[in-house]
């Protein structure tokens, strides 16, 4: 679970700095898009580099859903029976909304390559080329709904919950959480990660909404 998560963090990352190229411009964005499909030619084909993420994204998903229910298995038959008291306070929000924080995150996640990827829909209606074909104008005319905005804006709420745990357990797996102060580092480790990342994404469609990117 944890191996995997930090192929998830380092991808969103690198993904997350691509996109606040928007802030460039049109052209720079879609130069570093395209760009992303031509890289390390010509030792690798055309969409090589693309093909090459694509596979190492489809076996961590696999891994991380496979512990995920391993994880959830082992838990219930440890306790067969359901706990009758209310948790208690030490399991955090983020904590408790892992499941379905990672639910919510996979369904996105589906809308999205719908969206921006696989079929390229364009929410706003008009459906040709010169939008779906241009991944900034994509972008842009998606995100000048403000019902597409919430929607990745809860999104993102969803994956800085989930980066915040998942920080945290995956620190806790490496064994670098051994005493009060390493616990409430890797607390502020998984603050961090979550804020920039969650909070970097949510930049662009804001920025949309709002005008400063058209
Ligand atoms: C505000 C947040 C986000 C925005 C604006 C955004 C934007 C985009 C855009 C424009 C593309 C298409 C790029 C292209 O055609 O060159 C894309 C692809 C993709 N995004 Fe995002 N993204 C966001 C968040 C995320 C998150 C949180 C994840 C992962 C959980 C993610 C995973 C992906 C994946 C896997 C692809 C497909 C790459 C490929 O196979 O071509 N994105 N995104």
């Amino acid at each position: 679970m944890a191996a995997s998560g930090i192929v998830f963090v380092l991808f969103v990352l690198v993904h997350m700095y691509g996109n606040l190229k928007a802030f460039s411009g049109e052209v720079a964005f879609n130069e570093y898009a395209h760009h992303l499909r031509i890289f390390g030619e010509p030792m690798l084909p055309e969409n090589g580099l693309l093909w090459i993420i694509r596979i190492v994204l489809l076996v961590s998903l696999v891994a991380h859903v496979g512990s995920a229910v391993a994880l959830m298995r082992r838990a219930r038959a440890q306790r067969p029976v359901k706990y009758q008291v209310k948790r208690n306070n030490a399991s955090s929000l983020s904590s408790r909304t892992m499941r379905w924080g990672g639910l919510t995150l996979f369904v996105f996640l589906i809308w999205h390559l719908l969206n921006f990827t696989i079929v390229k829909i364009n929410p706003a209606g008009d459906q040709s080329a010169d939008i779906t074909e241009n991944p900034y104008r994509l972008m842009v005319s998606s995100f000048d709904l403000w019902w597409m905005t919430l929607i990745y804006l809860v999104a993102m709420l969803a994956l800085g919950f989930h980066l915040h745990h998942g920080t945290y357990s995956a620190l806790q797996t490496l064994g670098w959480v051994n005493s009060a102060s390493a616990r409430a580092k890797a607390k502020i480790a998984g603050w961090v990660i979550a804020i920039v990342i969650a909070g970097g994404f949510s930049l662009v469609p804001l920025a949309v909404l709002f005008g400063v990117i058209d």
